[in-house]
């Protein structure tokens, strides 16, 4: 677990981008896809907004998912085990890299083909509370003609990510722009923030 966590901290030190491929075991990939497949079945998962509180907005030219908050309370068995391991995670960063995260939350994500999210920053600019975004991806098997990449844009040039599963992607919320590109099939998800507020 600890390896992980290294390759996420050194990676974004080095380059901006924190990524371990095998961040979530195939098990726990694999239940919280059956867990998303569920929820969009019944229609639980709901068009994503932009903004927070009053300022929410849904504008389908910016984003197109679909997302489902993930609660303790709802105690399912394997978001309790997601939620351990993200427990572990900012243990040991605030550990070793005196962040200060109090916080967090983390939705499901769906892009059916055809969804994207354009090119944005993740901090709200009437809330400064995310501090780190994560995203770890739920798709066995994803094919470079799936299309579906995550694009960040570095200062040094564009960073190209597909979303294959057990993958973690870390970076810092308010600093780096980043977009969703075009999927071409079903791109499943969990992504969240940490946050320096409670
Ligand atoms: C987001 C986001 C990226 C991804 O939800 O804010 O940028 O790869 N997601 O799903
Ligand atoms: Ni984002």
């Amino acid at each position: 677990m600890e390896s992980n966590f290294e390759e996420i901290i050194s990676g974004f030190l080095e380059k901006r981008v924190g990524i371990a491929n095998e961040f979530l075991s195939a098990d726990l990939a694999l239940h919280l896809k059956e867990n998303l497949l569920l929820l969009f079945e019944n229609k639980a998962m709901k068009e994503a907004g932009i903004g927070n509180g009053l300022l929410l907005s849904h504008d389908k030219k910016i984003r197109s998912d679909k997302i489902f908050w993930l609660e303790k309370k709802d105690n399912n068995p394997h978001e309790r085990i997601f939620f351990d391991l993200i427990d572990s995670f900012i243990l040991y960063l605030n550990r070793t890299c005196f962040t200060g995260i109090k916080s967090y939350e983390f939705h499901y994500a769906l892009y059916e083909k055809g969804a994207f999210y354009k090119k944005h920053l993740d901090q709200f600019k009437s809330d400064d509370g995310r501090a780190f975004s994560m995203i770890m991806y739920l798709n066995k098997g994803w094919l470079a003609k799936d299309g579906g990449e995550l694009k960040v844009y570095q200062e040094t040039g564009i960073q190209i990510i597909p979303p294959d599963n057990q993958k973690c992607i870390f970076f810092k919320s308010n600093e780096l722009e980043h977009e969703v590109l075009l999927t071409n099939v079903t791109r499943m998800s969990v992504t969240g923030w940490l946050k320096t507020s409670l």
